[in-house]
């Protein structure tokens, strides 16, 4: 057994009390690689903000659990070195789907996980995020539970169609489960195609899709009945246009991506809304540099050559979410 407190590393408790009054909200980045994890600590400190670096089961399988556990462990000794005297970091497990894993990840020190029971029937999602729950707590880790289903397509869990959570189960559902936050769903998806074309509809100017605004009489009926209580939106990557043009520019193939337009984000960020997941828009970035950079410079074959820029401009990114969108800039 490995404690996350050893590791530095802390839940998400305060970090959420303290978002939810404040009216801002934690950044959650998903990470798989040593630049990702770079750059969200850079960024981090750089704006000193609080952070959740987040491992999805698909990053656990690419790159290895274990590894994953030593890098956050590393992230909490870089931003140490970077200056920041009193990091606050969380190892989040993202979309956990079994007990067993979420118990794997609690016992080799991640600080707070999820388990996804959204795609189950009521009572079993109720029931699996209690089991989860009563494990997780006796060492202090926090446990993120989803109710509603998200549209799109992630490694483990897929839906055609989003089911916007229903305010009259929140009191329910998180009482009896006992979780400390729940993600809920009122229109965002994953993935850099939140929207069809037919969803949408298009700025006659830019021939740029405009989505649907999310459904914020939802989430603040959730509010109204579960007032304090730290909510989380996942699939909330905005989707650069210009992130996705230079990637169209040198040779890539997004037609219509959309994501969530900023200010939404930032109207979310103001509510209960204290955990804002954000994978896509780190993906762009970390794409459109490497595609410029090897249309520009075709003889480079260093990878260091076109992983700094890719780290350069998902730090950018990241920094700008902290500071323009999520507002969890000068908190620690
Ligand atoms: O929720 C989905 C995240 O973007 C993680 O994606 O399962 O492909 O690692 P992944
Ligand atoms: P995006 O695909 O919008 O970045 O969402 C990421 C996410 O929700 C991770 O759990
Ligand atoms: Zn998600």
């Amino acid at each position: 057994m490995t404690s996350y407190k050893e590791l530095g590393l802390v839940n998400t408790r305060e970090m959420f009390k303290k978002a939810v009054a404040g009216g801002y909200a934690i950044p959650a980045f998903n990470f798989n690689t040593l630049e990702q994890m770079q750059a969200i600590v850079q960024a981090a400190v750089e704006t000193k903000s609080p952070v959740i670096m987040q491992v999805s089961k698909g990053a656990r399988n690419y790159a290895n659990g274990t590894i994953l556990r030593y890098m956050a462990q590393g992230a909490v000794e870089y931003a140490k070195e970077l200056g920041c005297e009193n990091p606050q970091i969380v190892l989040h497990l993202d979309h956990g789907d079994t007990f067993e894993l979420c118990k794997d990840c609690i016992d080799n020190g991640f600080s707070s996980v999820m388990i996804d029971g959204s795609s189950l029937p009521y009572e079993e999602n109720i029931a699996l995020t209690k089991k989860v729950v009563e494990y997780a707590h006796q060492f202090d880790v926090t446990v993120e539970a989803e109710l509603g289903v998200l549209a799109g397509v992630e490694d483990e869990v897929a839906s055609e169609v989003s089911h916007y959570t229903k305010p009259e189960e929140v009191v329910d559902f998180s009482t009896r489960s006992g979780c400390d936050s729940l993600a809920i769903s009122i229109g965002t998806s994953h993935g850099a195609y939140k929207f069809t074309p037919e969803q949408c509809t298009r700025d006659p100017k830019t021939g740029k899709l405009v989505p649907p605004p999310l459904a914020f009489d939802i989430l603040h009926e959730i509010e109204k009945r579960l007032p304090g209580f730290p909510i989380v939106l996942h699939g909330s990557s905005s989707v650069p246009q210009d992130e996705v043009d230079t990637i169209n520019a040198h040779g890539g193939k997004l037609p219509d991506a959309v994501g969530i337009p900023e200010e939404q984000l930032r109207e979310a960020s103001k509510s209960a809304v204290c955990k804002i997941n954000i994978d896509s828009d780190s993906r762009l970035a970390m794409t459109a540099a490497i595609r410029k950079h090897f249309d520009e410079k075709p003889g480079d074959f260093d990878p260091r050559q076109y992983l700094k820029p890719a780290r350069e401009n998902m730090k950018k990114m990241y920094i700008h979410k902290i500071v323009e969108v999520l507002g969890s800039n000068d908190k620690l």
